[in-house]
């Protein structure tokens, strides 16, 4: 993957009132290139990070990853496109509690039906370039958010997506263990030479990435 170019991007969400989440966005993300969205709570933030994940249909407009429109898929070229080539992060982590962080991990690769023996070997690479090998047996709910942070980053990266979306990957983190958590995502990232789009309102992110898109709210 060489470039995201998002074109007219409308979301418009048709509830028992409708809003209008995006409004004519358009954009060029490349790859080994770290951006924020940012932008007030309601701007639309998770809504376009969940467009270019592939979770959410945009009302009209074109996502264009080399050159393919992701809107025009199939649900089962979907299902693939978000697999192989998406990772997302989020606030709350999303790890499951019932698994170790090995298996959180490794689900992942599971799922696009690795080899073990391939499996393994790269949990414990992402373990180690993330800094938490102690962790492999342990569970998520005996962990710090920044140590559940990072393994919620691994798991983003376990099937080695080009595309890493952060939705305010910081926002259920202190100050001290933020600044680690968005270090090692960049560094992470720029090492494995990723697009990562991060949307959040802090700070510290937005000195740390390589540009800004700020997402005006919307009044109507
Ligand atoms: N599933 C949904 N149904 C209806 N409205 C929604 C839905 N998701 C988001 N919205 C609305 O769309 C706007 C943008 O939301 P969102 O993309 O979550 O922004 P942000 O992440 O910047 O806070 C808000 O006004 C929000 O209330
Ligand atoms: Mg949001």
């Amino acid at each position: 993957m060489e470039k995201i170019i998002i074109e007219s991007l409308y979301v418009i969400y048709k509830e028992i009132v409708e809003t209008v989440a995006l409004e004519n966005f358009n954009a060029q993300f490349d790859r080994n290139e770290v951006v924020a969205i940012a932008g007030p709570s309601g701007s639309g933030k998770t809504s376009l990070l969940s467009c270019i994940g592939g979770v959410l249909k945009p009302t009209s407009g074109r996502i264009l990853i080399d050159g393919h429109d992701i809107t025009k898929l199939s649900d089962d070229e979907l299902v693939k496109y978000r697999r192989d080539q998406v990772g997302l992060i989020y606030q709350d982590f999303n790890l499951i509690d019932e698994f170790s962080i090995f298996e959180n991990i490794a689900l992942p690769m599971l799922i696009a039906k690795k080899a073990k023996s391939e499996i393994d070997e790269r949990v414990n690479e992402l373990l180690e370039a993330l800094d938490i090998q102690r962790y492999v047996k342990t569970f998520p709910n005996y962990l710090s958010g920044g140590e559940k942070q990072r393994v919620a980053i691994a798991v983003a990266l376990a099937n080695n997506p080009d595309i890493i979306l952060a939705d305010e990957p910081t926002g259920n983190l202190d100050l001290a263990s933020r600044e680690n958590i968005i270090n090692s995502l960049i560094k992470n990232c720029k090492e494995l030479n990723k697009a990562l789009i991060i949307a959040t309102h802090d700070p510290f992110i937005m000195e740390k990435v390589d540009r800004v898109i700020n997402l005006p709210k919307l009044i109507r």
